[in-house]
């Protein structure tokens, strides 16, 4: 009797849960803080340092936090890029930034070697440093046992070694300063399997391990880890994306009609979950979150839906593409190099 109602607990909380993230374009407990949790208002007069900060989620999560005054530490490659966005993060602060709040960093995370330079100079710059958002990195699209092993290198190189070597450097400063926030933009790919992104999922998986490790050896400091996992989201990301050749960028596009959160819209969930400090944030439109919830908590569930419509069905939800179509993409690409 006991064990039949925990059993029906469980299940009605996990078609509750199904349904309500139905209706969300988050996690349940992400969709609650951004209602009734406290709002990035909270973060003004902090400082937060952004990688990859010229464009996409790392540009419209640099924006969400602007509007509220937070100052900020802009790092990408493209200088020019980089100084149109804080043109943009000064004008939406109505006035609560100045000129010298928002430091544009040129910096390729590529180059390790310059990282401890270039934190230097952003902790010189404002006396102090609050938050770390890794969000630099590339996407892919490949068929699995095409990729070169070389690909594999180079994804882990720019979308794990990167972050972790940048994230141990504000580590040491963080624990002298005795505390401080790390948070690194992952991916719902990160969570279940995708499909087509065999390095990326590999990197991503690997960066939930690295940050998950390090939060329980933080759980007793002032130092707070978060996993920010967006869906799909309206970015062109799919230029740059990896292939399975080296040296190959993919250089596809979304498409409007395509089933996407905007970029904005995730760069102000990804403010909720920094200010709140959240573990792991789950982000994008129906009906992703509730298929991650499923493979995680009901895997069985997983494999019979799998067996019913099939990867490529999977696929297409993310890209709303037929995998087939980018494949074929990707093999004209090939022959072209
Ligand atoms: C980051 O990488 C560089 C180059 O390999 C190295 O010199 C530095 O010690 C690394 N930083 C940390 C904190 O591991």
């Amino acid at each position: 009797m006991f064990f039949t109602i925990i059993g029906a607990g469980v299940i009605v909380y996990g078609i509750f849960y199904t349904v309500v993230t139905s209706l969300l374009d988050s996690d349940l407990y992400l969709g609650f803080l951004d209602k009734f949790g406290k709002s990035p208002r909270k973060l003004k007069g902090k400082v937060v340092f952004i990688t990859g900060a010229s464009s996409g989620i790392g540009e419209h999560t640099a924006y969400a936090l602007a509007k509220h005054g937070v100052k900020l530490v802009l790092a990408a490659r493209r200088q020019n890029e980089l100084q149109r966005v804080k043109a943009q993060c000064l004008a939406l602060s109505g006035g609560q930034l100045e000129d010298k709040d928002v430091l544009v960093l040129p910096m390729d995370v590529l180059d390790v070697s310059s990282h401890q330079m270039h934190f230097d100079r952003a902790v010189r710059h404002f006396g102090t440093l609050d938050i770390l958002v890794n969000n630099a990195g590339r996407s892919q699209r490949a068929a699995w046992e095409q990729i070169d092993l070389d690909v594999d290198k180079q994804l882990f190189d720019l979308n794990v070694f990167s972050v972790v070597n940048l994230t141990r450097i504000a580590l040491h400063y963080f624990n002298t300063k005795g505390e401080g926030h790390v948070a690194v933009v992952s991916s719902l790919a990160g969570v279940i399997g995708a499909p087509y992104s065999g390095s990326y999922t590999g990197a991503k998986h690997a960066i939930h391990g690295y940050f998950n490790s390090l939060r329980l050896e933080k759980s007793s400091n002032n130092i707070h880890v978060t996993l920010l996992c967006p869906g799909p989201v309206f970015t062109n990301f799919l230029q740059e994306a990896f292939t399975e050749k080296s040296g190959q960028k993919l250089h596809g596009s979304t498409q409007p009609t395509d089933k996407r959160m905007t970029a904005e819209r995730c760069g102000h969930l990804n403010a909720v979950a920094l200010t709140n400090k959240v573990s792991e944030a789950w982000i994008g439109k129906f009906p992703v979150v509730p298929v991650t919830y499923v493979s995680v908590y009901f895997p069985i569930l997983t494999k019979l839906t799998l067996k019913l419509i099939g990867t490529d069905r999977l696929f297409k939800l993310r890209d709303s593409k037929d995998p087939v179509e980018i494949i074929k993409g990707i093999k004209k690409l090939i022959l072209q190099v």
